[in-house]
């Protein structure tokens, strides 16, 4: 379905591998740098996948219609990517995604509802899974990206899948169940992976404009939420996400800065 030659001509990666099915994308990626094997930045795209991750170790679910795949940066200098800078990372993935769909389908509206999961009309359309790979001084990062564009039918075939407990605890939605228009998954995914290539340079060399943007896009701005993160548990109005990368809270105890964890309306 995916045509090699394009994506590889009409893109900067210097390895793209197309794979009818996968288990999943992330691990291929992870395997790939592991050994060695490959020049960055890299694409690694799979039709289907039949083990596919999400955040805190949960499965991910997708189906025909869905875009999977991971894109590997470009590798980092270790020394000179600071924690902010790896905290713009998530939400300049979300952006780059939010850019593309919007430019490809007749979508409108995404948001990010913070880290990185992007939400049209409080449903999920994207999911994000990042991971990383020491390698000496420098830093491998994997950027795993789910999109449902042309899926149908999703409510139910999420239903099915929830014995093992899905990713996704908000609906999901997809573009054409948005849109009831399809959408070239191939377009899609240059027009994703070119704009991960720019955002992924703002992060270093202008972090000011993707946090800006970010917070033009943040779901929940001056609504109360609840984030859950690996330690506490806290209430408080979503005043944003600051110049550090975090999610600003206004809590009763006062303002709150976190950096991880998953945000829901109280
Ligand atoms: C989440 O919302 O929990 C993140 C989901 C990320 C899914 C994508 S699909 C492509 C890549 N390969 C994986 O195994 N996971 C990511």
């Amino acid at each position: 379905m995916f045509d090699a030659t394009r994506i590889n001509e009409s893109t900067n990666a210097r390895h793209v591998e197309i794979h009818q099915q996968l288990d999943s994308t992330n691990d291929r990626a992870l395997q790939l740098i592991r050994q060695n094997e490959i020049s960055t930045p890299a694409l690694v795209v799979a039709e289907h996948q039949t083990a596919g991750r999400g955040q805190r170790d949960r499965k991910w679910w997708s189906d025909e219609g869905s875009l999977t795949f991971s894109w590997i940066a470009p590798l980092v200098d270790t020394a000179k990517y600071n924690k902010k800078s790896i905290r713009l990372i998530p939400i300049a993935s979300a952006l780059a995604v939010i850019d593309a769909v919007e430019s490809q389908s007749e979508l409108s509206g995404l948001k990010i509802k913070w880290p990185n999961d992007i939400i049209v009309s409080s449903r999920k359309l994207c999911g994000i899974l990042i991971e990383t790979v020491s390698l000496g001084s420098d830093t491998a990062v994997v950027i795993g990206i789910g999109i449902n564009v042309n899926n149908e039918d999703l409510s139910s075939r999420q239903l099915d899948s929830l014995g093992d407990r899905t990713t996704s605890p908000v609906e999901p939605t997809s573009v054409f169940v948005e849109t009831s228009r399809k959408t070239s998954l191939e377009n899609l995914l240059l027009a994703v992976a070119e704009r991960l290539a720019s955002q992924f340079d703002l992060v270093n060399s202008n972090p000011g404009s993707i946090v800006d943007r970010c917070n033009e896009r943040l779901a929940f701005v001056g609504q109360t939420i609840k984030v859950v993160s690996p330690n506490r548990i806290l209430l408080g109005t979503c005043e944003g996400i600051g110049t550090d990368g975090g999610l600003v809270l206004k809590t009763r105890n006062g303002v709150v800065t976190v950096y991880s964890g998953t945000t829901s309306v109280a």
